[in-house]
């Protein structure tokens, strides 16, 4: 049955009632009207979900909304400071790293986990940490640059 379950997430603490069995990422857009984040495959293959727990990217659909109980879950809504942009989505939008936009809130989720533990340094080291998001509209050039620029 439900049952009580306290998460954090973009620094505020939300108090919610839920199944165990409900993603992360159901909780987030279903419970918590956190729409950001994506829903593609719902199977870890596409990355439209992508969220940070602690400071990690994961699948958000790959992962049960109790398992993320006392870390601090960060998703796209969490990134901007007020009315000042994440540095990801500045260059997003200076690269032009997206056409329909769907996957573009898990992009900028991988890319920020991406240039913080080290990986942008060669855009093969970025494509490479980046190929688990995918982009149908292929503005993979696009979203490259975005990462190798915030990367510096
Ligand atoms: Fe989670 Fe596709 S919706 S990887």
């Amino acid at each position: 049955g439900a049952s009580p379950l306290q998460l954090s997430i973009n620094g505020q603490v939300k108090n919610l009632t839920l199944e165990p069995r409900v993603t992360l990422l159901d909780a987030l857009r279903e419970y918590m009207d956190l729409t950001g984040t994506k829903k593609g495959c719902d199977h870890g293959q596409c990355g439209a979900c992508t969220v940070h727990v602690d400071g990690q990217r994961i699948n958000s659909c790959l992962t049960l909304a109790v398992m993320a109980k006392g870390k601090e879950i960060t998703t796209i809504e969490g990134l901007a400071k007020g009315d000042a942009l994440h540095p990801m989505q500045e260059a997003f939008l200076k690269h032009d790293g997206f056409q329909c936009g769907y996957c573009t809130p898990g992009q900028i989720m991988s890319g920020v986990a991406c240039v913080k533990e080290g990986h942008a340094t060669t855009d093969d080291q970025a494509r490479e940490w980046m190929s688990g998001n995918l982009c149908r509209c292929g503005a993979y050039p696009n979203i490259l640059a975005a990462v190798r620029e915030v990367a510096g």
